[in-house]
């Protein structure tokens, strides 16, 4: 995908795809918003054109809104799929999904002129060329700012100007282009502009899991670990421990819930190196602490202490850029600069990261590294 581009444009994908209808999966909240979310999605993308000519026509925008981690960004992008798949034999829906931080307010008029360009070329361009089109803006906060709140900005002019513009190209886009859909996202609902939350036709607050969403996130994320690692097969099953684990969990978002099974894997280097062999005292070690780390302990071994027995002709002296002929680690030329790779069962799930990394475009991937 090494394709250019529009400005502010940070990836566009042609769904529906399979590898994208993990996401709406992976958001457990309860079934009447899900429900409510996909209708609302449906009813402008599939009747947009009727409903522009009411007098209260919809504006085909949607806001999630809530704390950190609580599934929004990833609620809006299995929303895009989940809406393709109904809508898919009328024809594809293009997702597009903005850098908000493509339009900075720091230079006199550039702002304006970036949104402008946005919503009154970039969109209405796809818009021409597929039915049905899904825009995605994360951290909205940052593109239609609250203008009450900017009288403190750099340059408030400018911050008011730009919020203009979003609301201008919102409404055309409105009376125009009714099978667009925009979906945005804030964690911080009060720096977005009033205008712009009026406009809403849905505005969805995000609340932290309750303690038995905790459950279902935490069975969820073992059954995901237990295809990777069958022999965890039995842990996804053991609803009492989950149910246990849960209640050492209340108040965390979905985000640091998901990581406690991360950090449960990694409390002991045994189960890192091997996942199969997890067990509940990890989880339940994570979990007290808090997914962090305690600075308590006896002395650590070294380097050589823990990995004794790695072959001289894996080791890449000299492979690091400095002067062969100096330094304590000189003992002649180079020899080996490849990459390897020994575990055979990370292939799969170096696999199933693909449509994640897919998503990146590729001039992002290549600024990420
Ligand atoms: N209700 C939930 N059910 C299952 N997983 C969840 C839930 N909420 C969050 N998660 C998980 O937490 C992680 C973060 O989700 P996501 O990035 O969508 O959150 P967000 O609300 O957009 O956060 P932010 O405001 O920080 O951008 C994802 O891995 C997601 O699967
Ligand atoms: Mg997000």
């Amino acid at each position: 995908m090494d394709r250019a581009l529009p400005p502010g444009v940070l990836s566009m994908h042609v769904l529906p795809a399979d590898h994208h209808d993990r996401d709406w999966d992976a958001i457990i909240v309860p079934r009447e918003v899900k429900e409510r979310l996909l209708s609302q999605a449906l009813l402008v993308l599939e009747h947009g054109r009727k409903l522009a000519m009411l007098s209260g026509l919809p504006h085909g925008l949607i806001v999630l809104a809530g704390p950190p981690g609580t599934g929004k960004t990833t609620m809006a992008r299995g929303l895009a799929q989940v809406a393709a798949l109904a809508l898919a034999r009328k024809g594809a829906t293009m997702l597009l999904e903005i850098n908000p931080h493509a339009f900075p307010s720091d230079m006199l008029g550039e702002s304006q002129r970036n949104v402008t360009r946005l919503l009154t070329e970039t969109v209405p361009e796809f818009a021409a060329r597929h039915p049905f089109v899904v825009v995605l803006i994360d951290e909205v906060e940052s593109f239609a700012v609250r203008r009450s709140a900017a009288s403190f900005e750099a340059n408030p002019v400018d911050v008011h100007r730009a919020t203009d513009a979003v609301l201008l190209g919102i409404d055309e886009i409105a009376k125009n282009l009714p099978s667009v859909l925009f979906v945005t996202t804030t964690n911080f609902i009060e720096g977005v502009d009033e205008a712009f939350l009026s406009r809403a036709d849905l505005v969805m607050r995000f609340a932290l899991p309750d303690r038995e969403t905790i459950e279902r996130i935490l069975g969820h994320g073992l059954g995901e670990l237990a295809i990777q690692w069958p022999a965890l097969g039995p842990m996804a099953q053991d609803a009492a421990r989950i149910s246990e684990l849960a209640a050492r969990c209340e108040g965390w978002d979905g985000r640091r819930i998901r990581k406690l099974i991360l950090a449960a894997l990694a409390q002991r280097l045994d189960v890192a190196r091997d996942p199969a062999k997890l067990a509940w005292d990890d989880l339940f070690e994570a979990a007290r602490k808090q997914g962090g780390v305690e600075w308590a302990g006896g002395r650590a071994p070294t380097s050589r202490e823990l990995f004794p027995d790695v072959p001289k002709e894996l080791m890449h002296d000299h492979d690091h850029g400095h002067d062969p002929h100096h330094g304590p680690h000189a003992h002649g030329p180079h020899r080996h600069t490849h990459t390897h790779q020994h575990d055979d069962e990370a292939s799969p799930g170096r696999g199933r990261l693909a449509p994640t990394f897919a998503r990146i475009p590729f001039q992002a991937r290549r600024n990420r590294w």
